[in-house]
């Protein structure tokens, strides 16, 4: 993991602040826009520094503890640098009754890190997940925004080859 010093140099865009105060704006609490404002930042830096974290509280005006709390809770933000590619297995009830330990095990193996890691080319990073919906096609992962079912190891491999 990357080492975080808090005054490292670090400035959001103009039209990342823009974004945050746009969404700031649409609610009556400003900590009702703080996932949102994350999801600004995280698209385009990968990852929510502790830098980025106290500049996005001051433009949403509330405490960066307060912050901090809600990126820890909510598992889509990354609180360290990740891979250009984000797997998740999901580990719910229905893809454990379908192997899914069997893929955590073989993702594992094949790309030589364990669950929360990042390989070191920064290609992958891996992470479990709860139910994401397509029970009736067991096992399933997402990989980015895109979710894959009815899997195989073999897929899996080839799924693995055409991220880069
Ligand atoms: S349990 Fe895995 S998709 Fe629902």
């Amino acid at each position: 993991m990357l080492k975080e010093k808090l005054n490292d140099t670090f400035e959001l865009s103009n039209d990342e602040k823009q974004d945050i105060l746009k969404h700031k704006n649409y609610y009556e609490s400003s900590r009702a826009s703080s996932i949102e404002a994350l999801k600004i930042v995280q698209k385009n830096r990968g990852w929510i520094s502790k830098r980025a974290l106290y500049e996005i509280a001051k433009i949403l005006e509330i405490s960066a503890s307060d912050l901090e709390e809600i990126a820890t809770f909510y598992s889509q933000i990354f609180r360290k640098p990740v891979g250009r590619n984000i797997i998740r297995y999901c580990d719910s009830v229905v893809c454990y009754m379908y192997g899914c330990e069997n893929i955590k095990s073989f993702l594992e193996k094949r790309l030589d890190i364990l669950i929360g890691e990042t390989t070191k080319d920064f290609r992958f990073t891996l992470l479990p997940t709860c139910c994401l919906g397509s029970c009736d096609k067991a096992p399933v992962i997402m990989i980015n925004d895109r979710v894959y079912s009815n899997l195989t190891l073999q897929l899996i491999a080839e799924l693995l080859e055409s991220y880069r």
